[in-house]
């Protein structure tokens, strides 16, 4: 057996941990590992370099990805996917571990419908996959969610002022129903619980008329146009309040203990489900258990997350 392994789509903080995770235990196996650049541009490409335990060591606490990553349009046609077959063949790879969010896993699931053995590792900050608890990713951004909102909170006491923060998640709300779980929000909208501005706006009032003159109003991106929210507020109210898109610092950073930790086991679980002859299948972990699904069972619909949401009539 020779392994492939590649990062794909956006970035997230953790991935290195899991490429050390994977070149390690396979070499501890006798297995060798050739680390593929760019994602599937570098198996088009031909963008390949042979990994070992030496070099990996020290890459867990980095965050983004040593292999680089990309958006590879190429490989979502067949023409691409087969030089990307080629490619495997020449360097006589037959497994390949595609570490990525929901895009990637199409495009994982599509590699081994041509017979090439892959295993998927979830790494995306977004946490939009709904077969498994937790990304490789999510718990670092939301620290640094946290981080970042705590910071604005201290000037908007100060102030008494509001902020809207505009968080990431692509279409899914994890990172800020989870920042608000954690006490970083008075008022959240997210995709799964969209609040129009109306009810956002009265939200306010009925915080400011109490009392709360600082509140920090969470919404994941791409639901509004942030001005227009804030304009919205600042007219019906007659108060002047700030807005923050918080943007790429989110995916950057050294991954948590919590991510890296995340990303050994389930790198060690591919190698490990490699080598026991198991392929198609995704890596995640569902109460606290390491477990893998069919590529099949993956998809990116939020898995419901009622109590979460429930939680939040005591804490906001
Ligand atoms: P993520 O993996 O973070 O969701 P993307 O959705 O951008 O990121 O997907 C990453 C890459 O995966 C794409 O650029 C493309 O190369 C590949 N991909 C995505 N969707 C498909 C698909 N339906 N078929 C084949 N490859 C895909
Ligand atoms: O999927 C991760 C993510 O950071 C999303 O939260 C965000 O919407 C998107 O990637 C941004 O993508 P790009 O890097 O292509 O601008």
């Amino acid at each position: 057996m020779k392994i492939g392994i590649l990062t794909s789509g956006g970035d997230a903080p953790g991935m290195n941990a899991a490429i050390r995770a994977v070149v390690k235990s396979a070499n501890y196996n006798n297995i060798e590992v050739f680390g593929i650049k760019y994602g599937y541009k570098g198996l088009i490409k031909e963008e390949l370099m042979k990994l070992d335990s030496l070099g990996v060591d020290g890459i867990a606490e980095k965050g983004g990805t040593i292999l680089k990553t990309a958006r590879c349009l190429e490989f979502m046609e067949e023409d691409g996917r087969r030089k990307a077959l080629k490619t495997l063949r020449n360097f006589e790879i037959d497994s390949v571990v595609v570490i990525g969010g929901d895009g990637s896993f199409q495009g994982a699931e599509k590699l081994s419908k041509l017979g090439v053995k892959v295993i998927g590792l979830p790494g995306t900050i977004d946490n939009d996959l709904a077969y498994t608890d937790y990304c490789i990713g999510f718990d670092t951004t939301l620290n640094t969610v946290l981080e970042c909102i705590g910071k604005i909170k201290d000037t908007d006491s100060s102030h008494e002022k509001t902020t809207i923060v505009e968080v990431m998640g692509r279409y899914c709300g994890d990172l800020a129903l989870y920042s608000a779980l954690a006490g970083g929000g008075e008022i959240i909208s997210t995709p799964e619980r969209k609040l129009e501005f109306h009810t956002i706006c009265n939200k306010l009032a009925e915080n400011i008329s109490k009392g709360k003159n600082d509140n920090v109003i969470i919404i994941t991106e791409r639901m509004y146009d942030i001005e227009e929210l804030q304009k919205y507020i600042e007219e019906r109210l007659k108060i002047s309040i700030r807005n923050t898109v918080l943007g790429f610092i989110q995916r950057g950073g050294s991954p948590s203990a919590f991510d890296r930790v995340l990303a050994s086991k389930m790198g060690v679980k591919a190698v490990e489900l490699l080598m026991e002859g198991f392929a198609g299948r995704a890596v995640g972990i569902k109460d606290n258990k390491i477990i893998d699904v069919n590529f099949s069972e993956v998809n990116n619909k939020n898995t419901d997350k009622q109590k979460e949401y429930d939680l939040l009539k005591f804490l906001l």
